[in-house]
């Protein structure tokens, strides 16, 4: 069983990135404790991190994976080409938010992604990421 698990854009800045918002952990040290989760779940686990658009479309659009984690960024809030691209593969989904989205800005409390996804993890850190991994263990083991 194999996830891709997407950062989007500017998720390569984590660590001096609105750290009140985002946290301490630089993406290398959230991907450490993804591919931790990963093996303890035991799923195989590819990680990519893109600020472009397009190439987040493409990874979608590759068919060598049974479940998505995404953490689309602010394409979230704006990317129908994503949500496109999440519909046509037609793969478990699950869309991860570090911040909890609904109690920022009224703007991020829109996501085009969610009417997509088997669900939304917003909130808890670096965790939402593990909690992800989790749910997707379980929803490709059928339960
Ligand atoms: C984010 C929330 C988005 O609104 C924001 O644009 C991000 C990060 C999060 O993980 O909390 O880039 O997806």
């Amino acid at each position: 069983m194999k996830v891709i698990v997407i950062h989007g854009p500017n998720l390569n800045m984590l660590g001096k990135r609105e750290p009140g918002v985002y946290g301490n952990l630089t993406l290398e040290e959230i991907n450490k404790k993804i591919r931790l989760r990963a093996a303890e779940v035991g799923l195989d686990v590819s990680i990519t991190q893109s600020n472009s658009e397009a190439e987040i479309i493409d990874t979608i659009q590759k068919d060598d994976y049974d479940a998505l984690v995404i953490n689309p960024g602010a394409y979230t809030h704006t990317s129908i080409a994503i949500r496109d691209a999440i519909s046509s593969v037609a793969k478990p989904t699950i869309e991860v938010h570090i911040s909890n989205v609904y109690r920022r800005e009224e703007f991020r409390t829109k996501s085009f992604i969610a009417g997509v996804s088997y669900g939304q993890i917003t909130g808890f850190g670096a965790d939402s990421y593990l909690l992800a991994l989790s749910a997707a263990k379980n929803i490709l083991s059928g339960g």
